[in-house]
């Protein structure tokens, strides 16, 4: 089956014959009909998710599907052949941008009736980190405040959605181009990064997303109240993640390189958590409800057939997508 991958690290991405994935009596293998690109994807191209991520080359990329249902294990009792759905994929058995994928079922969810395979495709990871950032890294409740970063990107423009779905009040950063585009997701305040310094635009926040990472987080930090949390998911990990994730070594490198962040929180009174996402079927479903009732659409940046897998992958590194970028598999 053509499937896409990187030779090594490093190496251009392409379409290549790969051998039939492999279906445990769990799995449901799924005809893939779109797949969807995330800076993972590139990050694990380029070996910066290594540590975390032992995977062997040739790499095969996409962790992000939506397809029909064409065989089921033994022991599945929650999906059916023909069933449309779709899926995170999880972490050491990506490969979703290839013609098939074996999935456990327990990471699988319907596809919303109302979404095409691309729109589908466009939501699992940006949607699950989304869901878990706010409500259980930042564990926030109806009516408090929460500052999503990058509203644009694939993450916020979903975030921003899914936030204003729990409740909370939101404010958003972007630049000019995207103000209207966010506000009309719902966000409640809009910040210019190019125009606004965010420590003069908002304060006293329950929470910050933080898709950023590095200086941001800092920024990001300052501007949350005392007892509020900053979820990050763009920069260096925390203790914790390293210490559970990482091999030995890392720990006290992780620890040294993020002093300036320990020190804000101190200075601050908030706590930094790194959020690692995880694929959860029940959550997708949950997500999926969303998407039928209208209150979240999916946002797509732009949609790409297969054989143009590396332009694709050219714009999503440029990094000023607004919404995903799909590609169609068949
Ligand atoms: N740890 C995890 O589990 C996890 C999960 C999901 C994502 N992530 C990470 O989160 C990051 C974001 O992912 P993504 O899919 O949202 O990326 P993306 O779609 O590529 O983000 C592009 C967007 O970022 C915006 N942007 C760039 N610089 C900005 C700035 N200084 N302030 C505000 N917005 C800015 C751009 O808007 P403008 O053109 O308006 O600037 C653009 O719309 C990536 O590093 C990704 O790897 C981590």
């Amino acid at each position: 089956m053509k499937a896409v991958i990187a030779r090594r690290y490093g190496a251009a991405v392409e379409v290549a014959e790969v051998a039939e994935p492999e279906m445990g009596p769990r799995d449901v293998r799924i005809a893939v009909r779109a797949a969807s690109l995330n800076p993972l994807d590139f990050k694990i191209r380029d070996g910066k998710a290594k540590l975390a991520l032992a995977l062997k080359p040739p790499l095969h990329l996409g962790c992000d599907v939506a397809g029909v249902v064409e065989a089921i294990g033994r022991e599945v009792t929650r999906a059916a052949i023909g069933d449309e759905v779709f899926v995170r994929l999880e972490k050491l058995r990506m490969g979703g941008l290839a013609e098939r994928v074996c999935a456990d079922e327990q990471f699988v969810a319907k596809k919303p009736k109302n979404a095409s395979f691309g729109e589908a495709a466009a939501l699992p990871l940006v949607t699950l980190t989304a869901l878990q950032a706010l409500r259980e890294g930042a564990a926030l409740v109806p009516g408090q405040r929460v500052l999503i970063h990058a509203g644009a990107g694939g993450v916020g423009c979903h975030a921003i959605q899914i936030a204003k779905q729990l409740g909370l009040w939101v404010a958003t950063t972007t630049s000019t181009k995207n103000l209207a585009f966010v506000k009309q997701l719902g966000a409640d305040q809009v910040i210019d990064y190019t125009q606004e310094k965010l420590r003069d635009a908002v304060q006293d926040l329950d929470a910050v997303f933080d898709t950023l990472g590095g200086a941001s987080e800092i920024d990001s930090l300052a501007v949350t109240k005392r007892g509020g949390t900053v979820v990050g998911v763009g920069g260096m990990p925390d203790a914790a993640f390293a210490k559970a994730w990482l091999p030995w070594f890392a720990p006290p490198v992780i620890w040294f390189a993020t002093r300036k962040r320990r020190a804000e929180e101190a200075k601050r009174g908030a706590k930094f958590v790194y959020l690692f996402m995880r694929p959860d079927g029940t959550q997708l479903a949950e997500i999926a409800g969303w998407v039928e009732s209208g209150a979240l659409k999916p946002q797509i940046h732009k949609a790409y057939p297969l054989a143009d897998v590396a332009e694709a992958f050219a714009e999503l590194e440029r990094g000023r997508a607004r919404g995903k970028i799909v590609i169609e598999i068949s």
